[in-house]
């Protein structure tokens, strides 16, 4: 009955181990996955737009996956994902369920993300401030600005100063 039961047992402790090493992998597989994965931006832009294609560099440095499409229709975009007309720029990207209009910094969306503050669905930098991500100039001239989140129903507030 002895080896019956160290039989059993042994048998038990092997399903346990190998249980313990399929957890283990799936664990490792997953928490690579998280590391690596910033989640995927969409970006559209107008074919001639050179800021724009700076910035998705911009993105992409940070870690980003960009997928980038070309619209002659813009405003329909905006439209679409209820950009607030006095926080239009020039690109509108979709990121995580978020929208990001125009020059945001990289840090800024991280920001966004991390917080995710209630009633927000989306953050703007309005038209294209000199010195923000992808609108750089040789000599290195910025202008102060601020990022607006903004509400679905249009309401805005500043959510970070740069
Ligand atoms: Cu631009
Ligand atoms: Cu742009």
């Amino acid at each position: 009955m002895t080896m019956i039961r160290s039989a059993a047992a042994a048998v038990a402790s092997a399903v346990v181990l190998v249980v313990g090493i399929g957890v283990a992998v799936v664990s490792t597989q997953s928490g690579k996955s998280a590391t690596a994965g910033k989640p995927s931006v969409a970006v559209f832009k107008s074919p001639t737009c050179g800021c724009c294609a700076k910035w998705n560099e911009h993105m992409t440095a940070a870690g980003y996956t960009v997928n980038s499409r070309d619209t002659t229709d813009m405003n329909a975009v905006k439209d679409e994902h209820r950009v607030p007309s006095a926080l239009r720029s020039c690109h509108t990207a979709l990121v995580a369920g978020y929208v990001i209009e125009g020059h945001v910094p990289q840090d800024v969306v991280a920001k966004l993300l991390a917080e995710r503050p209630a009633g927000i669905v989306g953050i703007a930098v309005p038209g294209m401030p000199a010195g923000s991500p992808g609108m750089e100039s040789a000599d290195g001239f910025k202008t102060p600005y601020q990022v607006m989140a903004f509400t679905q129903d249009g309401q805005s507030r500043v959510y970070a100063s740069k």
